[in-house]
């Protein structure tokens, strides 16, 4: 009986511990490591009236203007970073003349700062 009852009790245990497995990372959040990436490398074009904004529409200023995208759509497809646009262009795989950070002085994105992008993205992208 009573051993019945250890087995039962260490159901929620495993559950639990397949899911963080499957997950396989920890959650990714927008607003403590993704926003503070942005604000950094990206804002002082993506704003109202940064060079960004004017010509693409994108500003970065808050989460629903990023999802919003530019002018001509998403640059985010949440659960894909593979298919998101942002996660090109950082990573440098788009046109050179593309990469983002744009222009003359603009220092790449660390690695680190790419991961972090790419999974939240891929953890759908999440107002978390
Ligand atoms: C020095 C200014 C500047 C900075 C900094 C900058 N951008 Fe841009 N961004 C631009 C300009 C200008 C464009 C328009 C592209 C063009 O035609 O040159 C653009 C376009 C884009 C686009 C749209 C591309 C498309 O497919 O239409 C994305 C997405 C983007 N930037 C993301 C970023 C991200 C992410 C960062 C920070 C890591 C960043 N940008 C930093 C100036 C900047």
């Amino acid at each position: 009986m009573s051993k019945i009852k250890i087995a039962f009790s260490l159901v929620p245990v495993g559950l639990m511990a397949l899911m963080i497995g499957c997950s396989g990372e920890a959650e990714v959040s927008f607003n403590k490591d993704v926003k503070p990436i942005l604000d950094e490398n990206c804002l002082k074009c993506h704003v109202e009236d940064g060079a960004g904004f004017v010509k693409t529409g994108l500003n970065m200023t808050s989460y629903e203007s990023l999802m919003k995208g530019t002018k001509f759509g998403p640059i985010i497809e949440p659960g894909s970073s593979v298919s998101s646009t942002l996660a090109r262009l950082i990573s440098g795989n788009a046109d050179p003349s593309l990469k983002m950070p744009h222009g003359a002085g603009s220092k790449p994105l660390s690695e680190g700062e790419i991961a972090t992008i790419k999974a939240w993205i891929d953890q759908g992208a999440k107002n978390n």
